[in-house]
């Protein structure tokens, strides 16, 4: 959990305060302390931040002579002693230190919580008299960011934030100025925060051990006294002052621990798993009713402390005054509200009469990849189950199937082949077609992080540079589309130059020949012509391949959303056969996945031709736990997908659709096409949280519950299945998406009787092989499990160790074709559209534009061109333009920006008014093997409008700060001040000076 840590060493013994204790070489003494549960003061210790060295509180003899159990690395033999009068004046010293730079007032304070590090220091040490008392620093308050706010007196300059900031996010906002006067915490040298590169993740926050960085939604809203006015707050603290003065800090930490232990009665701590992305954050959720407090991560598997501004912040979509609160029913050209009885017994009613008249086939199910798994689970079970078609598909057709199917072909699972440790692990990690930071924020982080501390080389292929495009070691931008013919050529190189990993080969894979054969014509010379990159680049590239020791390759959009996407999702799995960078840590290929859980949408078989777990609708296994479970025959052929339910609704074939959280109309490509389809059924329903774009067309809108509001399991990029509990009761008026298909199915006559999903996942387990030992049991709590899990609850982060999956083990080499762009620039459409998500803003943005503060920072969408075509066009940024395809069009503003090249154009996914989403503008074209639209494939004009408005992306955009990078806290700078010594009195102690200032202290007491 949480970011990497150094590898651990020899395993050696230690002797602490007389007991003889296990430790690995190398690791810090103070996590040897902690797991003997010997209490001892840490303030600025975190275990997911490693030692920083700022507080001196740890202070411990070590082999006689004082030092910081955080910054000491373990050696053998070590005597370690952490009560002795010399480690106790010492610790008591840097404490009182510490807080001289913090005003005490707990009682009133928002962050008496019970888990303030400050404030149980006080009780650790037993102090009951500050000797340094605190001097207000002459430094505002910054209440400049929407989110949170930093108050420099409470700041005890810890620096946990700037390592956060510097090595965990690695956004490289935070620094302290040690060789000030008076320190601080500075964003980009200095600037208010609101205006710096601050991207509002939320780590500096969740690691702050005081209430010097502060949740804005925290302040005035958790204690029991902390709401009161200002005036009034004041003078509060000046009593609690007063009192400690005469009576020590004893009854006043007494009143504030009451206090404190008084709030566990209203505030709530709720743990839940991020509805966003498919990272998979999970934290714990505090709350007052449906008043989110706040936040906090620290235990999620995927995650630790981290999270990015959306799991962090961006929550206020749930108490939107826009949710629906009643069923609405469409009558004529508006809508009435109805009851839920009404509008259940007309959707139960139509589909009944649609399937007599025009059987199962007329009606089709698209289930949410942002709902659970028991979720998506039935609503294919109600398509299978209740109506008798296999027409059920998710979100994934529109991003992920290509990924999957190449998967599947290559090496049997389609889905990522380790976990974020593996990633972190890898010694070369290569991203093709991914906007790693802003789409899988998380996920990133551990990429950069690894990449700054020196463990991991980083290459980045995409036709734009992103942030980790101008962080990697190497940033290669081919022509769009080419993505195949390099990885075909680098494939060829490595195998005409021998450079394979012939045993892996040997031993675990078959097809070698055919694919030889079938990569005959991908020489370097063609790939460069193809793609762009020139011949060397791509030999030296395919030889770092072949050279390094664990390579993983993340992909994402940019491949999938072409016309061959599987077949570049498959070739970047055979690179990773051919060099053997399957089944060991740090190695393996990782699609990464959009949704939080469009993965578990898929493995729960919402799709036309599989059922739970991937099992083919025509498998006789599967036919038969189906039957007998169900009491129901499984079709055997494939049912329609997302985008061949559009064209069978324009054709007359498909009657009703049922669409689940799916904002459908501005996500799927051809939004024109799509209102087409829309437009032609008899019978469309939407279930969703707000009246979306989608729901204008629905005869019955069905309101449903948000993440926060129910129970269930999502499960994220890594296979990683994860409870969420239910934070706040649903909204009045709405119900979670399970209880919504229970009672319909119901209506049907189908009595499926669930009164909680974790029966629903009882059932799963019993008809899924990859889901047999799964339950809520095994998933307490942060409990994971990473499917395939057999029957004993064992799972399998890493897949393939030994085997792959198919009958005899061994991965299948897949034969590939290239099938360049359809839609290259012409005349008369002459840049390259590409489209994709903002850090920001998720997806079309209909919850994340909720966000006040979201939407405050990022606005709206907007075109981004190139320095070279605004040039030409002598356009600047803030100019309207209208963007015009073969297929629509929309009118966006300008953004100049060299984070496009030439011809190319980039418009976000997210728009504010659903006619100028970017899907107006893509075509029908799609992948070959999946029918996934070639989004990534569209070619556009740009008309120059008169009107010119401010910049689309405000001066408070962190795309405009300045970071200030560093090797994190730089804690030698403090040590350096000509006021600093180490506590207690003595020598000022640098860096492994241990040695030496024992020499100079002669023996212990
Ligand atoms: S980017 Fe902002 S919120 Fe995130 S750690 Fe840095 S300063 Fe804190
Ligand atoms: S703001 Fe930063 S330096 Fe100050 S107390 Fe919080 S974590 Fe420590
Ligand atoms: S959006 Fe993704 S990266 Fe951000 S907190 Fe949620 S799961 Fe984590
Ligand atoms: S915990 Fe060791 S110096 Fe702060």
């Amino acid at each position: 959990m949480g970011p990497t840590r150094p590898p651990r060493g020899a395993q050696v013994q230690v002797t602490v305060d007389g007991a003889t204790q296990a430790a690995w070489l190398g690791e810090p003494l103070v996590d040897v302390i902690n797991r003997a549960q010997i209490e001892l003061a840490q303030v600025c210790y975190h275990p997911q931040l490693g030692p920083i060295q700022t507080c001196d509180t740890c202070a411990v003899e070590i082999d006689g002579v004082v030092g910081r159990a955080c910054g000491t690395p373990v050696q053998a033999g070590m005597v370690v002693r952490t009560q002795t009068n010399a480690a106790r004046t010492a610790q008591r010293d840097a404490y009182d230190r510490i807080v001289a730079n913090h005003d005490l007032y707990c009682t009133v304070c928002d962050n008496n919580n019970g888990n303030c590090t400050v404030h149980n220091t006080l009780g650790v040490l037993g102090i009951d008299h500050q000797t340094r008392p605190f001097q207000p620093k002459g430094f505002e308050k910054d209440m400049s960011n929407p989110f949170y706010r930093y108050d420099p007196d409470q700041c005890i300059l810890c620096g946990r934030c700037v390592e956060a900031c510097q090595n965990v996010q690695v956004n490289e906002t935070l620094t302290i100025n040690w060789e000030a006067e008076q320190p601080r915490v500075l964003w980009d040298g200095g600037k208010p925060i609101g205006e710096s590169s601050c991207v509002s993740c939320g780590h500096c926050i969740s690691v702050c051990p005081c209430n010097a960085l502060q949740e804005k939604s925290m302040l005035g809203e958790a204690g029991l006294f902390t709401g009161i006015p200002l005036p009034v707050w004041n003078s509060a603290i000046d009593v609690v002052k007063g009192v400690e003065a005469s009576a020590g800090l004893k009854p006043i930490m007494n009143v504030s621990e009451i206090e404190s232990a008084a709030r566990d009665r209203y505030i709530k701590k709720t743990k839940t798993v991020c509805t966003y992305c498919g990272v998979g954050c999970s934290f714990d959720v505090w709350t007052d009713e449906r008043h989110i407090l706040k936040v906090e991560p620290g235990l999620g598997h995927a995650n630790g402390i981290s999270t990015c501004v959306k799991g962090k912040f961006g929550w206020d979509y749930v108490n939107s005054e826009d949710r629906l609160t009643s069923p609405l029913i469409r009558d004529g050209d508006r809508f009435r509200e109805a009851s839920w009885d009404e509008a259940l017994a007309l959707v139960a009613r139509r589909f009944t009469e649609i399937r007599a008249a025009k059987g199962p086939d007329a009606l089709a199910f698209v289930a949410s990849s942002k709902a659970s798994n028991e979720e998506a689970f039935l609503v294919q079970k109600f398509a299978r189950q209740v109506i008798g078609t296999n027409n059920v598909d998710n979100c994934s057709r529109y991003c992920q199937s290509p990924a999957s199917k190449g998967l599947s072909l290559t090496v049997g699972i389609g889905g990522d082949s380790g976990t974020i440790k593996d990633i972190e692990n890898a010694s070369l990690v290569i991203t093709v077609g991914s906007n790693t930071a802003e789409s899988h924020p998380v996920l990133a982080t551990r990429v950069k992080r690894a990449q700054k501390l020196g463990h991991t080389r980083v290459i980045v292929f995409d036709i734009r540079e992103h942030e980790l495009a101008r962080r990697a070691d190497e940033f290669h931008r081919p022509n769009p589309g080419t993505d195949f013919v390099w990885l075909a050529a680098v494939s060829k190189f490595i195998l005409d130059n021998g450079l394979e990993d012939r045993d892996f080969l040997r031993e675990r894979v078959n097809g070698l020949d055919e694919f030889r054969a079938s990569i005959e014509e991908y020489t370097l010379e063609r790939a460069e012509r193809e793609t762009g990159l020139s011949a060397a680049t791509l030999e030296a590239l395919a030889r770092r391949i072949a050279s390094e020791d664990r390579v993983c390759i993340l992909w994402a959009m940019g491949v999938t959303q072409q016309c061959g996407g599987t077949d570049t999702s498959a070739a970047i799995s055979n690179l990773l056969l051919i060099t053997g960078n399957y089944g060991r840590l740090g190695t393996g290929a990782y699609p990464l996945r959009g949704h939080n859980n469009v993965q578990g949408a898929s493995d729960m078989g919402a799709q036309p031709d599989a059922v739970s777990g991937y099992q083919k609708i025509d498998d006789p296994f599967a036919v038969q736990r189906h039957e007998r479970e169900w009491g129901v025959t499984l079709r055997p052929e494939r049912g329609l997908d997302n985008t061949q339910m559009i064209d069978a609704a324009i054709r007359g074939d498909l009657r009703a659709l049922w669409i689940t959280g799916e904002e459908m109309s501005l996500t799927d490509a051809n939004a024109n096409h799509l209102q087409e389809g829309f437009e032609a059924l008899e019978f469309l329903v939407v279930q969703d949280l707000y009246f979306t774009n989608t729901a204008r067309f629905a005869d019955v809108v069905l309101p449903a519950a948000a993440s926060l509001e129910k129970d269930g399991t999502f499960t994220n990029t890594e296979r990683r299945i994860q409870r969420l509990y239910e934070v706040m009761p649903p909204l009045k008026g709405t119900k979670p998406d399970w209880q919504i298909y229970t009672a319909v199915a119901e209506r049907m006559g189908h009595r499926w009787g669930y009164t909680h999903p974790a029966q629903i996942m009882a059932e799963i387990a019993r008809l899924t092989p990859h889901f047999a030992g799964v339950s809520y049991d095994r998933l307490e709590g942060y409990d994971t499990l990473c499917w395939p899990v057999a029957e004993d609850g064992t799972d399998q982060p890493l897949l393939y160790t030994e085997r792959f999956n198919f009958p005899d083990g061994k991965a299948r080499l897949h034969t590939g074709e290239y099938r360049p762009r359809q839609q290259a620039p012409n005349d008369q459409f002459d840049l390259h559209l590409n489209s994709g998500r903002m850090l920001e803003h998720f997806h079309e943005g209909n919850m994340t534009f909720r966000v006040a503060g979201i939407a405050e920072k990022t606005p709206d969408a907007f075109v981004e061109i190139s320095p070279e075509l605004a040039a030409e066009r002598s356009i600047q940024s803030g100019q309207w333009a209208r963007l015009v395809s073969e297929h629509g069009a929309v009118r966006l503003q300008v953004l100049v920006t060299g984070r496009v090249s030439g011809n190319q154009v980039f418009v976000p996914m997210n728009a504010r008014k659903a006619e100028d989403a970017v899907n107006r503008l893509t075509g029908s074209q799609g992948d070959a093997t999946t029918n996934t639209p070639a989004y990534k494939d569209t070619r556009v004009r740009l008309d120059v409008l008169h009107d010119v408005g401010p910049n689309p992306l405000p001066a408070t955009n962190p795309r405009w700060g300045h970071p200030t990078p560093q090797q994190g806290v730089e804690v030698e700078r403090k040590w350096a001040r000509p006021d600093y010594v180490f506590p207690g009195g003595l020598l000022p102690m640098h860096g492994d000076s241990l040695n030496a200032r024992a020499d100079a202290l002669g023996a212990d007491d």
